[in-house]
């Protein structure tokens, strides 16, 4: 490593989906700045993200968000070694407002661009809060769960023959990701978006074990072609594939079995009502008081176990998979992270398997770009530069499967 390479300044941009941000981080692993411009209550009159507006918002926050991060750092564009951009997987349109400005920028300022996988960021920003934690780094191979509203995957990150990090796909999700999970349920339960922290707070409220959901029931779909899954269920039953086993996910179900109970229980006034009343406390994010006020012991019991059963699949999936390829640690990343219960449970887990395990702050859980330049200190060190040729990839796959 070159001497100037251990302070070289990375300044990250990030612009998959809601969240336009910016980031200045020296050698992979301290952020000197890290801005987040939402578009959360812009979309939350659609209930989801709406693909143009999202564009049109990234057009508008992207000078001044990065202008921000630098102002923050107090660092001159001269100051950086690169820049380092979002490729996918993501929004198209998202992603094009990021890298034609990263583009643009590098080009101008003769810099290298460095093109980092959204999903890679995650797993890096984790490691990156634990090396500043001084923790003891964790060992290659480690198994990482992404669990956001557009992916719930399990990767094993493994050292390849250059030194360099290589990814291999070992779990994902065969229809909804976890988190969209909790946004469709909370949406049919009448309370606002993004679903999960709504659940995640009510939750607490209910009784976990009010109502059982047996992911066992879920009806297995074709994981890949010529290899049907027998079960869902984690470990000895997972599908083998020719590396080995396959630990994948499937949250639709879990959906529709609460839509069904809502239904049979009747419980759509009550929803009702409750959608009427958060959308009467317009724009400003409900207060969790006033909301639980709007929920009876059914809703919030629902609500528990509901959160019980999801969190329940995504550890045994985890720590099966963990067990079967022998990795030395596992790091949580993506906007489910931030569950207090996946927290909690993840840990107690790992903690009786004597296997360390790293969560991200509930700052760097949700979409950054201090994630997005901390994973592209591997490769700046690497000189692993994008090509002009950079395109917005939606599709954008980490490691093989
Ligand atoms: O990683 P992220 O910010 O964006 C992407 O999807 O890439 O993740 C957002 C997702 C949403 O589905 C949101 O409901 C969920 O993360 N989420 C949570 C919590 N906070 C955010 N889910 C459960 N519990 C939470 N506390
Ligand atoms: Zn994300």
């Amino acid at each position: 490593m070159r001497d100037h390479d251990r302070t070289a300044l990375i300044l990250g941009i990030e612009s998959s989906c809601d969240e336009t941000a910016a980031a200045v981080v020296r050698a992979g692993s301290e952020a000197l700045s890290n801005v987040v411009a939402s578009q959360m209550s812009l979309h939350a009159n659609y209930g989801g993200v709406v693909p143009e507006l999202a564009s049109r918002e990234h057009l508008r926050n992207v000078v001044p968000v990065v202008r921000e991060a630098m102002a923050q750092a107090a660092v001159s564009f001269d100051d950086l070694a690169a820049i380092a951009v979002t490729e996918g997987p993501g929004l198209a349109g998202a992603l094009l407002v990021g890298i034609t400005y990263a583009k643009a920028l590098a080009f101008g300022l003769g810099k290298p661009l460095i093109g980092v996988n959204h999903l890679e960021g995650h797993i890096h920003a984790v490691l990156m809060e634990a090396r500043q934690r001084s923790e003891a780094p964790m060992e290659l191979p480690l198994l990482a769960l992404v669990v956001s509203g557009g992916h719930t995957h399990l990767y094993l990150a493994q050292q390849s023959e250059q030194g360099a990090w290589s990814y291999r796909n070992v779990g994902r999700t065969v229809d909804d990701a976890a988190g969209e999970a909790y946004d469709k349920v909370a949406k049919l339960l009448g309370l606002g978006y993004p679903g999960g922290p709504w659940i995640d707070a009510l939750a607490r409220r209910g009784n976990p074990r009010a109502v059982a959901f047996n992911f066992a029931q879920i009806k297995p779909r074709p994981h890949r072609e010529g290899i049907s899954m027998p079960d869902l269920m984690p470990n000895k039953k997972a599908p083998l594939s020719a590396d080995g086993p396959s630990f994948d996910f499937s949250f639709s179900g879990i959906k529709t079995a609460v839509l069904r109970y809502v239904e049979t229980h009747d419980m759509r006034q009550c929803v009702e009502a409750r959608r009427k009343a958060i959308a009467a406390m317009g724009d400003a994010k409900p207060d969790i008081e006033a909301v639980a006020a709007l929920c009876d012991a059914q809703t919030l019991d629902l609500i528990a176990s509901f959160q019980y059963a999801v969190v329940g699949n995504l550890l045994r999936q985890t720590f099966a998979a963990a067990e079967s390829f022998g990795a030395n640690g596992i790091v949580i990343s993506g906007g489910v992270a931030a569950n207090s219960e996946l927290r909690r449970r993840f840990q107690a887990e790992a903690d009786r398997r004597g296997l360390p395990i790293a969560f991200p702050s509930l700052a760097l859980s949700t979409d950054n770009a201090a994630m997005i330049a901390a994973a592209a200190w591997p490769k700046f060190l690497a000189e692993d530069f994008a090509p002009e040729s950079l395109a917005a990839t939606p599709q954008l796959r980490l490691g093989q499967s």
